[in-house]
């Protein structure tokens, strides 16, 4: 696997994350332990090499439909249909827009302006009663890169962007560790686009009603590569319920378009000694995205010749 050509620049960022540089002494390794939902990281570091990932990659089964193109009338896909712990939990009560068939086929059918208009005036929740601003995204709708969050805190609430709290700011951290920036290559989106009051873990019912708007997002971005920030960003995106470090290591999949699972930064704040285990995730993410690059070349090459 060729390493990543870092940077003088991406090394004191790596430094200031107390994350492994390479070249230098590798940091004491950290004690096991929980993250924000529980779940043990017992799960052995994935290695990462240029067969594994490839393999990893080739492995994995696509679970639905190609992506509909940018402008091109998607269809819904089922909305965490299979995602037994998504379901049956409290919800606003009346007039669920999961009950309305129409809703999602109409946002699968929207352009980013209508997206953006439906997502700032979305009342389909009971989150669209205490939210001060809905939180459509941030970063660069061109961008080859898609990081998904869980939900906006107080400050995103408060500006209507994404990701400007602290885990914003470390966020940018580890995008700046990876050589990109969200004004450059990258889109920040999340799963629930509406702050849950207090910051509350977000309900089944409201990831259903808001995943439509994701998947539209996605649609009409068509990233290369997507990074899910957290169990809720996994969870919603790949509409699974395994948990967080069981889908970390291994490339997953939505639709055609490789996930990498990583913790969230704000768990990453909360809980510094998992930087690593997070700057793990990313290497893959870039080791992926390398792979990607070699592919489409070989591909354009193999075409160029027939
Ligand atoms: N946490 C998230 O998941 N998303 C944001 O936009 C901000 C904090």
């Amino acid at each position: 696997m060729p390493s990543h050509p870092f940077s003088d620049q991406q090394k004191r960022f790596l430094r200031l994350l107390e994350l492994p540089v390479p070249g230098e002494p590798p940091p004491v390794p950290s004690p096991r332990s929980k993250d924000s939902v529980g779940h043990n990281h017992g799960r052995e570091q994935f290695q990462a090499s240029p067969a594994g990932v490839a393999s990893a990659l080739r492995m994995q089964v696509p679970e639905t439909s190609p992506v509909p193109k940018a402008g091109e009338k998607g269809s819904a896909t089922p909305v965490l249909s299979g995602v037994p712990s998504l379901q049956g939990l409290p919800g606003t009560g009346a007039g669920l827009p999961v009950d309305d068939p129409g809703r999602a086929p109409r946002i699968a059918a929207m352009d980013w302006v209508e997206l953006e208009q439906a997502i700032q005036s979305c009342r389909a929740c009971q989150l669209g009663d205490t939210r001060k601003n809905a939180v459509v995204g941030a970063g660069n709708q061109k961008g080859r890169w898609l990081f998904v969050g869980e939900a906006p805190g107080a400050e995103e609430d408060r500006l209507g962007e994404a990701f400007v709290g602290r885990a914003g700011k470390l966020l940018d951290a580890m995008l700046q560790a990876m050589g990109l920036s969200r004004t450059g290559q990258v889109y920040i989106a999340n799963i629930l686009k509406c702050r849950p009051p207090q910051n509350r873990d977000p309900l089944g019912l409201e990831v259903r009603t808001c995943i439509p708007f994701l998947q539209r997002q996605i649609a009409l971005l068509q990233p290369r590569i997507i990074v899910a920030l957290g169990r809720f960003a996994a969870q919603g995106l790949l509409q699974k319920d395994t948990p967080l470090n069981r889908l970390r290591g291994v490339p997953q999949r939505y639709q055609d378009i490789p996930v990498i699972v990583t913790y969230h930064p704000a768990y990453l704040l909360r809980n510094p000694l998992d930087k690593r285990r997070a700057w793990e995730d990313l290497r893959l993410a870039l080791q992926v995205h390398l792979s990607l690059d070699d592919r489409s070349r070989t591909d354009s090459i193999a075409s160029a010749t027939e």
